[in-house]
């Protein structure tokens, strides 16, 4: 631990034993913050995608609620608006503001080397969120995030269970992948796992495009990939935001959304399951299945800088475990490489629960919540 850590570490120290020491009452509390010093803080410049979706926006909120003053922070958070270039500009910004850390959630994976090389150079320490990058792995001290690849399998072998049990045939199977950021993990991910299940069980992907992770773009691309492919019966849409515009975009078609692929419904699945709006199309039947992509990486971030700072070696990876949803009863669990992954069957009172633990920030021990 260099200088200035210590004497951060050590003044965080004394500001809370003094809070305890007086009872930590609200008020002494917050003259302790008052009293922190900006130079005592411990800067952490984040690079965040931008606001493309409602998992977007908690994922931020997340780590804005850890990386506060009263935790001894000063979080500089810049939104790249879906963006690498400005990614790009705000890592040199920070590494010319000197920060203690800098924190990356990389829209895409390609062409980071060189200012994760800057970044090096003047020994800033770079952690990366949420997304991966394509870069040599000692650019970067480590990375936590979701693993989109199984996330994609999970979501087929959900796909793949519904038809057998649906007696509905492989070959009757006609997939519209409404992708998300071309580039980003989690498109090459879910994308991978698709097309890997397509081949193994012979579904027809009758069409791919690019939704970019948004609620409008999914709306458009569905549109358009319905008027050019009629007997598309499956919409895998990358995210919930693109499948909300999907929804809507088959319902302005005069289809019917459904899981009712046999009496010509259009199925949608999708990944995420933040918003409750998708949990309640989940149990309204117009989505499917989601897979779950976990956002809640603040607390997972600010344990690794505190394993920095103190001098410890963080995980270089750390994965986050991650749900399924249905409102189908017959699927309760899927394998994907002899792991059993339960599907939560979504009720009224699983939406209300977890709407209720969002509220009051309570999510489970989510900083723990990794593999
Ligand atoms: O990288 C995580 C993905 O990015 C989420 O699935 C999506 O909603 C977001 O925009």
């Amino acid at each position: 631990m260099n200088k200035k850590s210590i004497k951060r570490a050590f003044c965080m120290f004394l500001i809370m034993s003094l809070c305890c020491l007086a009872g930590c009452g609200a008020r002494q509390e917050a003259e302790a913050v008052s009293d922190i010093k900006e130079d005592d803080l411990i800067v952490v410049g984040f690079s965040q995608v931008g606001s493309e979706s409602y998992w977007r926006n908690v994922n931020s909120e997340s780590m804005r609620s850890v990386f506060t003053k009263e935790n001894g922070y000063k979080l500089i958070f810049e939104d790249a608006q879906q963006k690498q270039t400005n990614q790009i500009k705000a890592i040199r910004s920070f590494i010319q503001q000197e920060v203690d850390y800098i924190v990356v959630a990389p829209v895409t994976e390609a062409g980071w080397d060189t200012v994760l090389q800057e970044a090096r150079d003047e020994g800033i320490p770079v952690i990366i969120v949420d997304r991966m990058v394509d870069a040599s792995s000692d650019l970067f001290e480590c990375w936590v995030g979701s693993d989109f690849e199984l996330e994609g399998r999970k979501m087929c072998e959900w796909l793949r269970w519904f038809c057998v049990k649906n007696n509905i045939l492989a070959e009757d199977i006609y997939i519209a992948d409404v992708q998300g950021t071309i580039g980003a993990s989690a498109q090459i991910g879910r994308t991978k796992g698709l097309e890997a299940a397509a081949e193994k069980y012979g579904w027809n992907i009758v069409a791919q495009a690019d939704g970019e992770f948004t609620r409008a773009k999914g709306y458009e691309v569905t549109q358009q990939l319905l008027k050019r492919n009629p007997k598309i019966n499956v919409v895998y849409c990358e995210n919930d935001d693109e499948a909300f515009g999907a929804i809507k975009a088959i319902e302005d078609a005069g289809k019917r959304v459904g899981s009712n692929i046999k009496g010509g419904e259009i199925m949608v699945v999708s990944f995420d399951g933040v918003k409750p709006e998708a949990l309640q199309d989940v149990l309204d039947n117009s989505i499917s299945c989601i897979v779950e992509c976990n956002p809640f990486h603040g607390p997972r971030v600010e344990a690794i800088i505190r394993k920095l700072q103190n001098g410890e070696t963080p995980q270089k990876y750390e994965y986050v475990d991650e749900d399924m949803f249905s409102a189908h009863e017959e699927i309760e669990s899927v394998v994907v490489d002899s792991k059993q992954y339960p599907v939560t069957r979504i009720t009224q009172e699983v939406i209300d629960r977890r709407i209720m633990e969002f509220d009051s920030g309570d999510y489970g021990d989510q900083a723990e919540n990794v593999y």
